[in-house]
């Protein structure tokens, strides 16, 4: 029997049939197929943006809360079926409680809690609230077997000086509270993370804007510090960095900061006349 050559050819020059090409690959699933989430915040801003972008990758359904009733309820609507509001303000311990028995309720399970409520005014209470959305969905999580806790920090809880005195306060003992809960909760097979976004204009921040530099326009702003040429932060790459942590990739991902800043914390370029050749 004449045997095949490396390139397909038989001996001899011989062609053979060509092959059938190899299956494409099936269509992906969505990364959050099934899942079901709960967003505190979610009226408005980026986690309204979370929303929308774990409903393309497939959750179950997307529990948004927010303790600002009339947004939220439009919220819900805009979201479509997969999602629907539920009041909640997370300074209130029974009331996050009641949100997350709630979801369970509806749906059965709860799978991932995305935290996104914030605001940039006083740091009254803030230890609290960090305690309430990380013991309320602890145990929901946990009976789904396992479960993804997310935190917006902010890269305010990175570098000093890029938001308002309390804002930085309140941001930047957010990785703490997350390394500390996922030591925590890790038995439980809970993964708890942070996010730490760069600016981008959303409601919150272009007030601080408006507070620190009178007459300002945010975005132009925004868009002059970032430090990666031709791009800027959108609501949509905190969305997926968000996706990414609640989503089986991340299985073995947790205690992390996962900073979205297009390296604004980590360097800084000086600009000096540097050599632009290697010397020999
Ligand atoms: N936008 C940015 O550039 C940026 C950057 C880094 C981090 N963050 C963080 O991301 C998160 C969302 O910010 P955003 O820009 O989308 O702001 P946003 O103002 O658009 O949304 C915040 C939402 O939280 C809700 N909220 C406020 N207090 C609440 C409470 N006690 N209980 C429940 N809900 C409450 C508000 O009603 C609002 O809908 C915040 O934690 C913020 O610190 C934002």
């Amino acid at each position: 029997m004449a045997s095949e050559m490396d390139d397909g050819s038989m001996p001899g020059g011989e062609c053979m049939a060509s092959r059938a090409p190899p299956p494409f690959p099936a269509p992906a699933k969505g990364r959050l197929e099934g899942k079901v989430a709960l967003i505190t915040g979610g009226a408005s801003g980026l986690g309204k943006a979370a929303a929308h972008e774990f409903i393309q990758e497939g959750t179950a359904a997307v529990v948004i809360t927010d303790v600002n009733t009339k947004l939220g309820l439009a919220a819900g609507q805009e979201l479509g079926p997969r999602a629907h509001f539920v009041p909640c303000d997370v300074t209130v311990e029974d009331s996050v409680a009641a949100a997350v028995d709630a979801a369970v309720a509806w749906h059965g399970r709860l799978d991932v809690m995305l935290n996104s409520a914030g605001v940039a005014g006083s740091l009254a209470g803030t230890s609290r609230h960090a305690t309430h959305v990380m013991a309320a969905p602890a145990g929901s999580t946990a009976a789904s077997g396992g479960g993804s806790i997310i935190c917006m920090a902010s890269v305010s809880g990175v570098l000093g000086g890029l938001g308002t005195y309390p804002y930085s306060v309140s941001k930047f003992p957010v990785a703490g509270v997350v390394k500390a809960a996922a030591a925590e909760l890790s038995r439980l097979g809970v993964r708890v993370n942070c996010n730490s976004p760069f600016a981008v204009p959303m409601p919150m921040v272009v007030e601080q804007f408006a507070t620190m530099l009178e007459g300002a326009t945010a975005g132009s702003i925004i868009r002059g510090l970032s430090e990666l040429r031709g791009t800027t932060c959108e609501v949509v790459d905190v969305a997926r960095a968000a996706v990414y942590l609640a989503s089986d990739d991340a299985k073995y991902v947790s205690g992390h900061n996962l900073v979205v800043d297009g390296g604004f914390t980590s360097y800084k370029r000086m600009n000096l006349p540097f050599p632009t050749k290697l010397r020999e």
